[in-house]
């Protein structure tokens, strides 16, 4: 099998437990994703999911194993990488359009000053970000605004790789359907690579390819792949009459209310620790050929 576009390999984290030991977030966390997918990460707080996602932008050393981009081993930042945190880190002394440009520059040299203005501001505009708000501080926004700003600092610089971690958290419901309708669109019509990190469900469904689940730490891991075997384009209101839609919702329920405890601390038989593959289809079962596929099916990859 050809390696994956993005392939952490045996990833272990360790921390100072702040009592002269170490505390083990996870151990040999090893999954792959492709070019183009687009890949939600579910676990409960704590569990390690910015860790790893500090990782992947190179922001973060790992304590052993690594990760590869196109084959080349992630060291430091990068603008092939465009991160969304979860604490929005804008830079505070500069203005929401200045945040903006600032990567803009760095991305595109060639590119006039007008242009990177102009660029910047579409951006701005498609989170909903317009006229003399684009001049205020960070101090001056409010949290939903500060979150937009990044979400548009990130999309502007077309990174191969977006990482997110939880970038709608702070939005009202209907700026976060309008903007995961943008980030839908975006992504769509590029190559990109998405990794986002969601504490909500829904979201999950909706944008995900697959559906990447950890179990509660300390020593959590991935312990499952879930398909997203909904087609696009997925809308919101029409994607819940799809048969799959309640299937695959209640098993990632059950996984944060129950397995994810239950499984917590404790490695599977596989060294590499990788996820187990879960394709849930119930359309299969309508199927009118002979021989019904499982409606269940989880085998380690
Ligand atoms: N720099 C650090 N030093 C020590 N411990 C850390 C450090 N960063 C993270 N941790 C610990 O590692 C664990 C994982 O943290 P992380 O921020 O990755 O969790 P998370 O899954 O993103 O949680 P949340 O959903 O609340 O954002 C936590 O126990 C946290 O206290
Ligand atoms: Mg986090």
């Amino acid at each position: 099998m050809s390696k994956p576009f993005l392939s952490i390999e045996r990833l272990t984290q360790q921390f100072p437990d702040g009592q002269g030991g170490a505390l083990t977030v996870f151990e040999n966390a090893t999954f792959g994703i492709e070019k183009g997918e687009f890949v939600c990460i579910l676990g409960h707080s704590g569990c390690g999911k910015s860790t790893i996602m500090n990782i992947l932008a190179g922001l973060a050393e790992p304590t052993s194993g690594g990760v590869k981009m196109d084959g080349t081993e992630v060291s430091g930042p990068s603008l092939d990488r465009g991160v969304v945190f979860q604490n929005y880190s804008l830079l505070p002394w500069l203005s929401a359009l200045k945040n903006v440009t600032f990567g803009v520059k760095a991305r595109y040299p060639e590119w006039s000053k007008a242009k990177v203005e102009q660029h910047a501001r579409d951006y701005l505009a498609m989170v909903g970000l317009e006229g003399d708000v684009v001049h205020r501080k960070p101090s001056q926004l409010s949290g939903g605004m500060r979150q937009r700003v990044s979400i548009a600092r990130a999309f502007a610089n077309h990174p191969k790789l977006l990482l997110l971690d939880e970038p709608f958290g702070a939005l009202d419901a209907l700026t976060r359907g309008t903007i995961q309708d943008e980030l839908l669109k975006i992504w769509g019509g590029t190559e990109q690579t998405v990794f986002m990190i969601t504490h909500d469900i829904d979201e999950a469904i909706l944008l995900a390819d697959r559906i990447l689940l950890m179990t509660n730490g300390p020593f959590a891991r991935v312990a499952e792949s879930v398909e997203i075997t909904i087609p696009r384009p997925r809308n919101r209101t029409e994607i819940v009459e799809h048969p799959n839609y309640y299937a695959i919702r209640n098993h990632l329920v059950q996984f944060l209310g129950q397995r994810s405890k239950e499984l917590a601390g404790q490695p599977s038989d596989d060294p590499d620790q990788r996820p187990a593959t879960v394709r849930i289809d119930k359309t299969a079962a309508a199927d009118p050929e002979p021989e019904p596929a499982p409606r269940l099916q989880a085998v380690n990859t």
